[in-house]
């Protein structure tokens, strides 16, 4: 009977420990191990590189500030951190036992996603801190985890930047894709375009004030330094050929017809677009990417393509004299125009290609009228886009508003909740996506989706209280979309 007794409190116990050491996004594998780590006013630390940011980070987020020695053997340290080349990419490992905690990785992703563990792991604070012993394997399910958040509808400040990119960084996304431009906003200054952000950053809204702001470059470059120091890269979006008024506003001369007009005062999608018949745009928007690539090392730039209306195109002799030139004709797929299209993003992705080293990624319509080669397409009008990419042997990334990833949606009842842009999106609508289809899973083609993301599109977020009511706490199911593998996902948890 006593054996029974203990037998059941120390199960008890045990499972109480285990439910502390709750983890989001849920880890691979987690083996509870009895006892604790428990560290004093000094921590003794082994690092190859003293230097690096995730160790900053750890200490001021797990150790709070506690003072560190430096050890030079493993063997005398309390945390060491340790480089294993077996681990895969952006994976980590930690042990923890009573007298010492190991933690490996094969990459900076992987140290500083340990990190990010380690902050929900511990308890206690400065003085006396305490880790449950244990055994953590972890790595991502998906290489692409991120969120989107429209700059171009509504202008966020810097602070609020770095706040998405902290709960970024701590849910184990690794991309922030930035929308910059829109009908209703430019954000980014172009040196060589000053009216992009004179002009093009202001509206004057339906109550009749003027609704401005844009980053300046040192701004982005202190924001992009700011994320990769969290393991994020951020990927900015510059939309062509349409969602272009407010740089048009700028300069007329880039539209067909070359009208003045002003940054678009209501939401939904505008029918002036650059004109893809002149050259001048192709200029314009080579030398803005002369500017943007430098800012954004990341390896993608994304220019949009989405919703490009074609009734300017189709009035406009110069666009109609470079179909004739160019040999684009309609197809029972495609009209001339969707090939117009086409030849537009094309050009733009060899600019970037041979100019900067840049890949492009796109929203799904520019599938329409031919996939220039290196893109990679961004799936939203539903998993036809990604799958349709996928089966070329393009990479493509998921992001269906019909999927759950339009975190702008209702998700709680429209009657009581603050306006939206309209539909429904749950939190278990979110948390149910599985971004890589069966069909392609079929036909071996599933390691072409790079990943998930959620996106925060502003049109009604007119603050941060808005943003943030919308984003969470969706973007936590977008997290373990992203990197739990699917056996381990559990809503009810
Ligand atoms: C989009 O929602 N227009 C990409
Ligand atoms: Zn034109």
């Amino acid at each position: 009977m006593k054996h029974l007794i203990f037998t059941a409190l120390f199960l008890l116990s045990y499972t109480v420990a285990v439910r502390a050491q709750i983890v989001f996004p849920t880890p691979n594998q987690v083996e509870m191990q009895t006892g604790n780590l428990i560290l004093g006013k000094k921590v003794s630390m082994y690092a190859e590189d003293t230097t690096a940011f995730y160790l900053n980070l750890f200490r001021e987020e797990v150790l709070s500030h506690t003072p560190i020695k430096w050890q030079k053997k493993e063997s005398k340290a309390d945390i060491c951190w340790i480089t294993d080349s077996s681990l895969p990419p952006e994976g980590y490992r930690i042990k923890i036992h009573p007298q010492q905690m190991v933690i490996s990785a094969s990459d900076k992703g992987g140290f500083t996603y340990a990190v990010q563990t380690l902050r929900q792991w511990v308890a206690g604070s400065a003085g006396s801190i305490t880790f449950a012993c244990a055994s953590v394997t972890d790595y991502p399910r998906t290489q692409w985890r991120c969120f989107l958040l429209d700059s171009g509808r509504q202008f966020q400040k810097i602070t609020t930047i770095r706040k998405y990119i902290d709960m970024a960084s701590l849910l184990k996304m690794n991309y922030f894709h930035w929308h910059l431009t829109d009908d209703q906003g430019w954000r980014i200054e172009i040196k060589k375009y000053p009216k992009l952000t004179e002009v093009g950053s202001k509206r004057i809204d339906g109550e009749g004030t003027e609704y401005s702001g844009f980053y300046t470059q040192e701004q982005i470059k202190e924001v992009v330094k700011y994320a990769a120091d969290r393991f994020i890269t951020i990927v900015p979006e510059i939309e062509l050929p349409g969602h272009e008024l407010a740089a048009i506003s700028a300069y007329p001369e880039l539209s067909c017809k070359g009208e003045p007009t002003t940054p678009r005062i209501i939401w939904g999608v505008e029918d002036i677009v650059l004109c893809a018949g002149k050259e001048k745009p192709f200029e314009f928007l080579q030398d803005v990417f002369d500017e943007v690539a430098p800012l954004f090392p990341g390896e993608y730039i994304h220019i949009g393509g989405d919703e490009c209306p074609k009734s300017s195109w189709k009035e406009c002799p110069l666009c109609q004299k470079r179909i004739r030139e160019e040999g684009l004709k309609a197809d029972k797929n495609h009209s001339a125009e969707e090939k117009l299209q086409s030849y537009f993003v094309q050009r733009m992705e060899k600019y970037l290609s041979d100019k900067h080293g840049k890949k492009i990624i796109g929203w799904d319509e520019i599938l329409e009228g031919g996939l220039a080669p290196s893109a990679t397409v961004m799936s939203w009008r539903g998993e036809e886009g990604g799958i349709a990419a996928a089966n070329m042997g393009h990479e493509a990334i998921m992001t269906p508003g019909s999927g759950g990833m339009y975190i702008d949606q209702f998700h709680g009842d429209p009657k009581i909740e603050p306006v939206s842009i309209g539909g429904y999106d749950p939190l278990s609508r979110v948390y149910a996506y599985n971004p890589t289809p069966d069909t392609l899973v079929t036909t071996g083609k599933a390691n072409l989706i790079k990943g998930v993301q959620t996106n925060l599109w502003s049109e009604y977020m007119y603050n941060t209280d808005l943003l943030e009511y919308r984003a969470y706490p969706r973007v936590l199911a977008l997290a373990e979309i992203g990197w739990t593998p699917l056996a381990r996902k559990d809503y009810k948890d």
